[in-house]
């Protein structure tokens, strides 16, 4: 079937330029035609660098000291998907539509990147009521859950309220070590309640539960001990927070009935733009680069992914765990945080605009709705003073507040960029996570620090076991 054109996402950061209204104090916070000229040819060599990894990575020859771990496979992921591994693609395809028709819930266990990438896949692309519509209004897919992420008991509980003793529910259990607590720990619950509700049909038990994991570890184990008909890997050299695009999010995603193919679409078309664009007008390269440039010459170490839509949440959740996990190392790494406007322009906008010069603001916007625009009606109750705008719509509400906004920081020399989506849809999405993945290599390769890895993490889950074993 053939697919209608992917619309490019663009990066644009010409915002940050100094402005020739005060060039003195803008050189201090802005960027300068000198920096982007220094820039370009040192990413120039970052790309090289990157692309050298992934063909190292496919050799499958001995990775040197410097580089491990690498976990730099995430990179053919939607290549492979569309091509050689179309057959793992339609493993996942059938097993979602399968549980689609057998179950109303799904319940996903799993933390980090286990986890944070289905929901932002969720969030971004599913009815924002998605659990409350009728099977029907949700295209007969299922409910979805997220549980295994946290250890909060009365969390759990309540959502075993809602499954436990029903016969229309099915796990997925992520976890790419197999050993992490928190989501081993949600699994022994929700196997035990599973088994109950499945009634001693130990093979209707079987069909019920996708582990989706590494080859070796006690998640596997379990899986074979259980005997799940269907078991998906996590493919060596794809780490965690960068496995959106295999299985760990391209399952829950196609349970939800998300269009998998194009989102691998998005990021297989953004893959053949960081490798045959010029450096700055290439988004994984540029983004990297700007950001890198606005934190170690004008001091932004704090950066803002101010959304401005609700489906956009989970995915600046899931930016601010790529970001920190991957280069908050060293004692280096720019702190991520992630706004939805004009929600947090209640909030947060406050500090931006007049607080410490320690930020980036990149904007993320979708430049048209999914749904019909709603326009605002001439009322015979004029208390609110609101006729006067009659005619226009949220949309362009939106638009005025993300105009007004933008404006406003660039009058204080306040810096900030922009990433355009043309829609929010998976096409779009699969551009849009596969650039803020490359950038945070690319990055990271920038500045000599590995981006795979989370060495960090291990102290708080060591304290943990020796204190529960004490
Ligand atoms: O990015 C990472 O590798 C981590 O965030 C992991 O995804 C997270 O710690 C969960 O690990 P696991 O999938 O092994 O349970």
């Amino acid at each position: 079937m053939a697919t209608s054109k992917i619309l490019p996402i663009a990066y644009d950061y010409s915002t940050l330029l100094a402005s020739p209204r005060d060039p003195v104090f803008a050189q201090q916070t802005g960027l300068v035609e000198a920096d982007l000229k220094w820039l370009a040819p040192r990413l120039d060599t970052v790309r090289r660098d990157v692309l050298a990894d992934g063909e190292l990575f496919r050799k499958g020859g001995p990775i040197p000291a410097e580089k491990q771990p690498l976990d730099a496979a995430f990179f053919d992921l939607p290549e492979k998907f569309l091509g050689p591994d179309r057959k793992t693609l339609d493993g996942i395809l059938a097993t979602a539509d399968r549980l689609a028709k057998d179950v109303d819930r799904v319940v996903v266990l799993g933390i980090g990147g286990s986890y944070m990438g289905a929901r932002a896949l969720m969030e971004g692309c599913c009815h924002p009521y998605h659990n409350e519509l009728a099977r029907k209004r949700r295209g007969g897919r299922p409910r979805m859950y997220f549980e295994g992420n946290n250890a909060d008991n009365d969390a759990v509980q309540a959502l075993l309220d809602l499954v436990e003793g029903d016969d229309d529910w099915a796990i997925i259990v992520i976890s790419k070590s197999g050993g992490t607590l928190e989501t081993a720990l949600a699994f022994r619950v929700f196997f035990e309640a599973l088994k109950k509700s499945c009634k001693g049909d130990e093979a209707k038990l079987r069909r019920r539960i996708v582990p989706i994991t590494g080859e070796k570890g006690r998640l596997s184990d379990l899986a074979n001990a259980i005997g799940c008909p269907a078991v998906f890997p996590i493919p060596e050299g794809v780490g965690g927070r960068y496995s959106i695009l295999s299985a760990v999010g391209l399952l829950p995603a196609a349970v939800l009935g998300i269009d998998v193919v194009r989102l691998l679409e998005g990021a297989a078309a953004m893959n053949e733009r960081f490798r045959t664009a010029a450096p700055l007008e290439n988004p994984p390269l540029g983004y990297a680069g700007i950001c890198r440039l606005t934190e170690v010459r004008r001091g932004a170490t704090t950066r803002i992914l101010s959304t401005w839509g609700k489906g956009l949440e989970g995915l600046g959740l899931w930016y601010d765990q790529l970001l920190s996990e991957s280069l908050g190392k060293n004692g280096q790494g720019a702190t991520p945080i992630t706004v939805v406007n004009t929600r947090d322009l209640h909030s947060r906008g406050q500090q931006h605009q007049e607080g410490r010069r320690d930020k980036l603001i990149t904007n993320v916007v979708v430049e048209k709705p999914n749904r019909k625009p709603i326009a605002i009606e001439k009322s015979a109750l004029d208390q609110d003073k609101l006729n006067e705008l009659a005619g226009k719509t949220v949309p362009d509400v939106l638009r005025a507040a993300f105009e007004g906004t933008n404006q406003a920081y660039l009058d204080d020399f306040r810096r900030t960029a922009t990433i355009r989506l043309p829609r929010l849809d998976e096409g779009c999405l699969g551009q849009l996570f596969q650039m803020l993945m490359i950038a945070t290599v690319a990055e990271g390769r920038l500045v000599g620090i590995n981006p795979y890895g989370q060495p960090g993490v291990e102290a708080y889950k060591k304290n943990m076991n020796a204190i529960l074993r004490r």
